[in-house]
């Protein structure tokens, strides 16, 4: 049996998988399924300070291995949330991340202090790729000053012995620069990766599919983008875990982000086909982990950026280059 004992930070988790934030609202529905307890933990949909309606309608299209959405942070507002869906997952024995959002740096560092001292938040993932409202609505996530202000005012506000994961976007030049300015603001790790930026033109209409117009692609179609992502940022920055997400579908998928550096994994889009995809990756990774002789999760984390010579189990044969 291999341990798959997952850690984040001063996290300490029975097994590596997880929910993506805004893909199981918060646990409720999936809990029709399976026991939302048996997770890693559940990753709650990207809270704000007040409730919002999020964006115009439609706010999906399907694309090809993955889809687009422009939900535009729907939400009750963090005051309702710890009321009803935060104190709903403790009741069932959930361990909870909370994802939370905002337009300015006050409102991350208002969330923060309400969700302080509550037993029931085991973590805070730090949903960065939001419109900056002080800065003409520039993407904190893509901008180094900006996202490292967040990080630093979460960290310095929220309870020392909670993790502050910041979840960044791929769309920049180069993520390692943005993950460095969060590491040095206090970030305790990494949640890899948001949605990229896409669009879909409804040939029919000869308009814009969503809304919201742009909208978050994500599902298979991001898989090599995120597991890139991953790796990049273990290489620069080792000592700090990462949250790997994006397209995870299967067992070996999962096994993709942990070889590559991630610590544990989200599952997202995979949900909305088969709700039931969280459990069946847990089963399906802790086979491939066996099967590749990994008596623990923690061996195989990074596994990928090891030299031939301290490689544990027999290497795979390299794939052709093309
Ligand atoms: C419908 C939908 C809503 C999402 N809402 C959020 C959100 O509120 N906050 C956030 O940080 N990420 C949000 N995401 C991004 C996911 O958490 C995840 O990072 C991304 O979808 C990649 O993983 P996946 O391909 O497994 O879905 C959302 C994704 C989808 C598809």
């Amino acid at each position: 049996m291999t341990d798959l004992t997952a850690t984040l930070g001063t996290l300490t988790l029975p097994n590596p998988v997880l929910t993506a934030s805004g893909c199981a609202a918060a646990g409720r529905e999936l809990h029709q399924f399976f026991d939302v307890g048996t997770l890693g933990a559940v990753v709650t949909k990207s809270i704000m300070s007040r409730p919002r309606s999020g964006r115009a309608t439609p706010r999906m299209a399907e694309t090809p291995s993955g889809m687009l959405n422009s939900i535009g942070l729907q939400g009750p507002g963090i005051d309702s949330f710890i009321e009803n869906d935060l104190a709903w997952l403790a009741a069932h024995g959930a361990r909870t991340v909370v994802s939370i959002a905002g337009g300015h740096t006050d409102e991350y560092v208002e969330i923060t202090r309400k969700l302080n001292g509550n037993p029931a938040v085991s973590m805070l993932e730090v949903n960065i790729s939001c419109p900056n409202v002080e800065n003409r609505g520039q993407v904190f996530a893509c901008d180094v000053l900006a996202s490292s202000r967040v990080i630093g005012a979460v960290r310095r506000a929220a309870d020392p012995d909670v993790p502050v994961f910041a979840k960044l976007s791929p769309d920049v030049t180069d993520i390692t620069l943005i993950a460095r300015a969060c590491a040095d603001a206090g970030a305790d790790g990494f949640s890899l990766i948001n949605t990229l930026l896409g669009m879909v033109i409804d040939t029919d209409t000869m308009a814009p599919a969503l809304g919201g117009i742009t909208g978050g692609l994500s599902g298979p179609a991001i898989r090599p983008v995120a597991v890139r992502c991953v790796w990049q940022v273990k290489r620069v920055l080792p000592h700090l875990p990462i949250l790997g997400m994006g397209g995870i579908r299967s067992g070996l998928d999962a096994l993709q982000f942990i070889l590559a550096g991630a610590s544990a994994v989200s599952v997202g889009t995979a949900v909305f086909g088969d709700p039931t995809a969280p459990v069946r990756v847990l089963a399906e990774l802790e086979v491939a982990l066996e099967e590749r002789g990994f008596a623990s999760l923690a061996d195989a984390v990074g596994y990928a950026h090891r030299a031939p010579a301290q490689r544990l189990v027999p290497a795979a044969p390299e794939a052709a280059a093309s």
